[in-house]
């Protein structure tokens, strides 16, 4: 057998860590190395792989438009994507009336930083301490933190940061040229950080007062992953721009840029696009996720999170320091040892993945079942010696 470790370690561009893994196929909750080892999968992919692996649905409908029709420029009109864009937006709600098509979770902040300064004419933003918005450069720019940032600064796009759950920064940090804050509903990446009650009912408030426009980024929260299809449509705020990507194609690159129709009326044609952004093949998959994603589903992430967090307490230890969590996004502070505990977890065959400093992350597929947290708490606790 061939060293695909040496290969890939080769031949790409040395950006990614590596979990010393070769995964070759998936099924279900699982996936499988190139011994057929079984690996139970509580990362979805960092979020993406919504309904595990070779979901008999998903594969029928991408299949299907495969066969179809694969890419299409947005310059022609398209069944799959008609249907799929009017389909998204019914289901988003909030006064949101169109949506514009990237490829990745990075690609639907740029588009939705550049329709906020269309939108109002201004170029500062704010975003909070902490912040994942992704890292091209614009979205970079949003991103907090100076690992990813240092060599690239000056950025280019005026940011502010300000303290995440803070209002009182937020009104202070406007001033008469921000076009918009940008903010998670739940911080991912900067490690499962939950807004205070109410928090974007009252940033919306702030931002209307102000009027600014407030950027939503559910890219991590949104599609089911609280529990909710936004994370944020408990609140039942208005939205101007709202983000998505990861699983909403089923597995297919993806970015979605949702506007209000007042955003709407002021993008001009040719001033933002994308060769392969809403290609059928994507928007076939959107179908078919949102097809999938009914009420049943969406309490059943959420029943399940709230267990999964439950039973997470019953792992009391020194090194544990706090757990959080919405649905099926949960995060374990520890003290320290954080890599350790996921290559132990991995040697264990689970594979959970890293947030913020010190965080062991659970993105885990929405087909997961009770069995599947009780074999993770049991290992953690093996694992943690209690
Ligand atoms: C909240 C949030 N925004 C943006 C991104 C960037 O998405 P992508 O990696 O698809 O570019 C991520 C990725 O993890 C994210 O969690």
């Amino acid at each position: 057998m061939k060293d695909y470790q040496y290969l890939q370690q080769k031949y790409l561009v040395n950006t990614y860590p590596n979990r010393g893994l070769v995964l070759t196929r998936g099924k279900g909750v699982y996936l499988y190395d190139q011994n057929e080892e079984k690996y139970l999968d509580m990362m979805s992919n960092y979020g993406v792989n919504i309904f595990g692996y070779n979901h008999p649905y998903l594969l029928e409908k991408l299949s299907d438009q495969l066969k179809k029709l694969i890419t299409l420029h947005c310059s022609f009109n398209n069944d799959t994507r008609a249907m799929s864009a009017e389909a998204l937006v019914k289901r988003c709600a909030g006064g949101l009336t169109q949506v514009y098509f990237s490829n990745s979770g990075t690609e639907a902040i740029e588009a939705a930083l550049k329709f906020a300064v269309l939108a109002t004419g201004k170029k500062k933003f704010i975003a909070c301490n902490n912040a994942y918005h992704g890292k091209t450069l614009g979205a970079l720019s949003a991103t907090s933190g100076e690992k990813y940032r240092a060599p690239f600064e000056p950025l280019f796009w005026n940011f502010k940061h300000i303290a995440y759950n803070n209002l009182l920064e937020l009104e202070k940090a406007i001033d008469d040229q921000t076009a918009a804050f940008i903010v998670e509903p739940v911080q991912g990446e900067g490690g499962i950080i939950l807004p205070d009650d109410n928090y974007l009912t009252n940033v919306r408030k702030i931002c209307d007062r102000a009027r600014i426009l407030l950027i939503l980024d559910e890219i991590q929260t949104g599609v089911g992953r609280t529990g909710y299809f936004l994370a944020s449509e408990k609140e039942k705020i208005s939205y101007d721009i709202v983000c998505l990507g990861k699983g909403l194609a089923g597995g297919i690159p993806i970015g979605a840029s949702l506007v209000s129709q007042k955003v709407a009326l002021k993008i001009p044609k040719l001033i933002h696009s994308s060769t392969l952004g809403g290609n059928p093949l994507a928007c076939g998959g959107i179908l078919a996720i949102l097809e999938l994603l009914d009420e049943k589903t969406l309490k059943k992430v959420g029943r399940l999170g709230d267990y999964f967090i439950q039973q997470l307490k019953t792992v009391k230890l020194p090194l544990v320091k706090e757990i959080r969590g919405k649905g099926l996004m949960i995060g374990v502070e520890l003290d320290d040892k954080r890599n350790e505990i996921l290559r132990q977890l991995q040697i264990n065959k689970i594979l959970a993945i890293p947030a913020g400093e010190n965080v062991v992350r659970f993105l885990p597929p929405y087909t997961i079942e009770k069995e599947n947290i009780d074999l993770v708490i049991k290992k953690l606790k093996e694992i943690l010696n209690v």
